[in-house]
Parts: structure tokens; C-alpha cells; sequence
């Protein structure tokens, strides 16, 4: 048997006023992805499997998000926001081209998962119309209801349209539907607009599907997997369900936790064999941690790469483009950034290397930094193989330092240092005998003494 091909359209052309932010809703994020890029990585995807995105007018973040996650999505621009059905017919042009199923979602709803997708496409195999995802709400106010007549699904009653008596009911439309793809322009095209919006409502599909004489069945899921962001509280929330999932996976992955719920993941951190990461650490997207590696507490890590057995933290920094190797070692209050240091180096206490490579087994003493910005410009600064820098150094980038070369604490690097050479340059001590007493006296004076 065939695969059955697919188009998913994704809606996201909503402002998302309730969020209260310039952002467009869908670029909001949880777990250090968009909510698009959520439910766009949950969408069928592979051969066969074809995505459109409705977007809003002078939404080009969005178009260029859609780009950036699925270079083979299409998009089509909804000019007015007349109603879900409409958005849905603004792509019109990939629902003409056919496939054997049409899903439709929203763009607002990330928690959702790929088996979801899945299961929802089963009925149309036995030859269901439509079939819609359906969940217990807790409190259904706002959702459209499903109204059943034993397992088959009769209509989707919108809250402003629902009777007193329909808005008892808790099963409600989670915003997922799969059509028939053969089928689905016929019946979208027939939904009109006589509601207490005037809008076009998608869910009047069940109606006429039903009016065509053909099946509309129900699939539930559980409320945590289709809860849509309408609001920032309502963003907190899935964050909540999301990082819960995180950590299970995490855990289940063998990562020791003794704490997970103070530790924040990304949907993309992926993990070695054997990780530790201790209480409060957040990582942020685009980190991986490899074998044996320990993320102590209170450090912040994004876009970074952790190589085998190295340690961070606790209190530890690691921005963008940061690399660690084998062994690497970051202490308390080190700061990196586009730094790949090799296997073996040290940064204990205090640094910031910014815009460097560190050759193995490097070791930088406390307070060094790497002075990468002039003002103007970004510069790079580059420590060879076993080099030793002194504590409170200042490396002024651009700037080598050679391999096993030694500077002495407290230097300020304007030069290239040669390998194996030994760099000084401190400032010369100031001692005058009895001056202590000239200097109290100057303070006391005009309380803005010349020493
Ligand atoms: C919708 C459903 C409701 C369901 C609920 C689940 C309809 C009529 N109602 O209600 O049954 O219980 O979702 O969360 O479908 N959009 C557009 N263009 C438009 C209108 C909406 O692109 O013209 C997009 C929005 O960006 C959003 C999605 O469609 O992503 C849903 O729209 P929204 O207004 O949030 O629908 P709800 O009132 O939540
Ligand atoms: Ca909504």
C-alpha cells in the first residue's frame, strides 16, 4: 500500500492583540522555539507531505520563519480576517493541486505532536470526510463544542452561537481537522458567514459534511497537547507542559537531575550518554552536551556545543558559538562567546573570552579577558596549545598569543607573543615613603586628592 500524500495549512494569520506585543503571536516563543517552529516540526512531513502557511498582511518575520524551518513551504497571504474558513481558502491555490488528506491546524497551538497528526488521518483511510481533534476541556468557555449523536460528530457549535444547553458540554474542537483531500474545496467552499460574528467559520464543515450524507467522527486528546496561546499567561502555561516533557525525555535519555524542575531545556538540546546537569541551569536552543559532561548549577548556556567529560560552572556563562572539547573546564563567572576552546583548557574563575581560540590544554588565570571590541570593531584574539596567561590579563584583540608562551599576571597584550616566550607588562609600582600621611591630608582638604 501507498503512503497517502498530504497537505497540512497551517493558520497564522491572527495578530494575537491579547498578547499585548508588537511580535506577531506565532513568533512568540516556548522552549527556545517559535510556536510556528513548533507546530510546523509536528506537521507530516517527508515525500508526499506538502505544507502551506496562511499569514497576515506585512507578516514577513513570519514568512521568513517559515523559510528558515521549512524551505518547501508555501505561503499565502490572508488580506482580511474574515474568519478560520477563510484564512483557510486564502491557500487555496495548494488546495487545487490535491492530496489524499488535508489537515488543517493552527499556528498557535505547539504542544501538538506528529502522532496526533497521525491518528487524526486514520478515519479518512476507513473513508471519513472529516475527522476533527476533540479534548475534555476543564473549562470550556471560548471553545467551539462538539455536539455528538453517539460516536458520530453532528456539528461544532461556536461559544457566541452555543445554547444554554450546548455550552454544558466540555467535549470541544481543539483546532486540528483532517478532510478528505478529495473532497475538502468542495466543502469549505460551501460555509458561509450567518453567525453572530459573521465570520467563516471552519467549524461549520461538520455540518456540511453531514448535509452531504458523509461521515465527521471526533479523535480525543488530552487537553495539555492542543492548549493554543491567545494570552502571555496562557504562553506561560505550555511552557510549563512543555518543559515537563523536556525533562521526562531528558531523564529517560539517562541525564541525572536531581532537581529537574528548577532546570530550563530547549526542544532542540540534545544530550551524550551519562550528562549531569545540577539545579537551576537553563539552556537555551542550539546546545548539544556529549558524554560524561557536568553542567553545574546557576549556568546559562546557548547555542553552544559541550565536549566529552568537560565541566561548566557552576555560574557560568556560554553564549553563541561557543565550543568546549574533551575535558574543557569553566568556572564560576566565566563568560564565552564565538570561543572554541580545545580539550583540556582551564578557565577556572572570572573571565571573559570573547571571539577566540584556545588551543588544548591552554590554561587562563583568573580576571583574564579578552578586550575583543575596540569600539569600532570585532577582533579576534588567538591562545596556542599549553599557553599559560597569569591572572588579570587583558589580551587586546587582535592579538596571538603562542604555543606554551607564559604571560605573567596582571599584562595588558597589545603584541603578538611569540611561542614559548615570556610576556610581562605591568605597570610599574608607585612607592613614596610617608605618603600615606600627604594623602590623608590632600583627601581631608578638597576631598579629591592627587596621589
Ligand atoms: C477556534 C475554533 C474553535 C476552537 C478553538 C480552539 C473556529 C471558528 N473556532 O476558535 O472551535 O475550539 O479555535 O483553540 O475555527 N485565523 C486566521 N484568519 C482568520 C481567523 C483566524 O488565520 O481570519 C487563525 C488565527 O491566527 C489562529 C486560528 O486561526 O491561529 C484560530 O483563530 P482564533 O480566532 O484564535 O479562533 P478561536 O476563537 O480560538
Ligand atoms: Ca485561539
Amino acid at each position: 500500500m501507498t503512503a497517502r500524500s498530504s497537505l497540512t495549512i497551517v493558520l497564522a494569520a491572527g495578530e494575537g492583540t491579547r498578547m499585548r506585543s508588537a511580535m506577531p503571536k506565532v513568533l512568540h516563543s516556548v522552549a527556545g522555539q517559535s510556536l510556528l517552529a513548533h507546530v510546523l516540526g509536528a506537521a507530516p512531513q517527508g515525500a508526499g507531505a506538502t505544507l502551506a502557511v496562511v499569514i497576515g498582511p506585512d507578516h514577513t518575520a513570519v514568512a521568513e520563519e517559515v523559510r528558515r524551518i521549512r524551505p518547501d513551504a508555501a505561503t499565502f497571504v490572508q488580506r482580511e480576517r474574515l474568519g478560520t474558513a477563510h484564512a483557510v481558502l486564502a491557500a487555496r491555490d495548494a488546495l487545487a493541486r490535491g492530496a489524499d488528506d488535508l489537515l488543517v491546524v493552527f499556528g498557535d497551538t505547539p504542544l501538538i505532536s506528529a502522532a496526533t497528526f497521525a491518528r487524526l488521518r486514520a478515519p479518512l483511510k476507513k473513508g471519513a470526510a472529516l475527522a476533527v481533534l476533540g479534548f475534555r476541556a476543564a473549562d470550556p468557555t471560548g471553545y467551539g463544542r462538539l455536539v455528538v449523536e453517539g460516536d458520530r460528530l453532528v456539528a461544532i457549535r461556536e461559544q457566541a452561537d452555543a445554547s444554554a444547553e450546548e455550552r454544558k458540554i466540555t467535549l470541544c474542537n481543539a483546532g486540528v481537522m483532517a478532510f478528505d483531500g478529495r473532497k475538502a474545496l468542495e466543502i469549505i467552499d460551501k460555509i458561509g458567514n450567518s453567525n453572530s460574528k459573521a465570520e467563516y467559520y471552519l467549524t461549520d464543515a461538520v455540518a456540511i459534511v453531514r448535509q452531504l450524507g458523509l461521515e465527521a467522527v471526533v479523535i480525543e486528546t488530552s487537553e495539555d497537547e492542543v492548549r493554543g496561546i491567545n494570552t502571555k499567561a496562557q504562553l506561560a502555561e505550555a511552557e510549563q507542559v512543555m518543559q515537563a516533557r523536556l525533562r521526562k525525555a531528558a531523564l529517560e535519555a539517562g541525564v541525572t537531575m536531581i532537581a529537574p524542575e528548577t532546570v530550563y531545556l530547549a526542544a532542540d538540546t540534545t544530550f551524550g550518554n551519562d550528562v549531569t546537569i545540577e539545579p537551576f541551569v537553563v539552556i537555551g536552543p542550539g546546545v548539544t552536551i556529549s558524554d560524561g559532561a557536568v553542567i553545574h548549577s546557576f549556568s546559562h548556556i546557548v547555542q553552544a556545543s559541550i565536549g566529552k567529560n568537560a565541566s561548566v560552572g557552576p555560574y557560568a556563562r556560554l553564549r553563541p558559538g561557543t565550543s568546549l572539547g574533551e575535558g574543557a573546564k569553566i568556572g564560576n563567572f566565566v563568560e564565552t562567546k564565538a570561543a572554541t576552546l580545545e580539550a583540556g583548557v582551564k578557565v577556572n574563575h572570572l573571565s571573559y573570552i570573547g571571539d577566540a581560540h584556545v588551543g588544548a590544554n591552554a590554561n587562563i588565570g583568573a580576571g583574564t579577558i579578552t578586550c575583543n571590541y575596540d569600539g569600532f570593531g570585532k577582533h579576534k584574539t588567538e591562545i596556542g596549545t599549553g599557553a599559560f596567561v597569569g591572572t588579570n590579563s587583558s589580551l587586546v584583540a587582535p592579538v596571538k598569543i603562542g604555543n606554551g608562551a607564559y604571560i605573567g599576571s596582571g599584562s595588558v597584550i597589545t603584541r603578538d607573543v611569540p611561542d614559548d616566550a615570556l610576556a610581562l607588562e605591568r605597570s610599574q609600582q608607585t612607592i613614596r615613603e610617608g605618603g600615606a600621611k600627604r594623602y590623608r591630608e590632600l583627601k581631608t582638604r578638597d576631598k579629591k586628592p592627587k596621589a
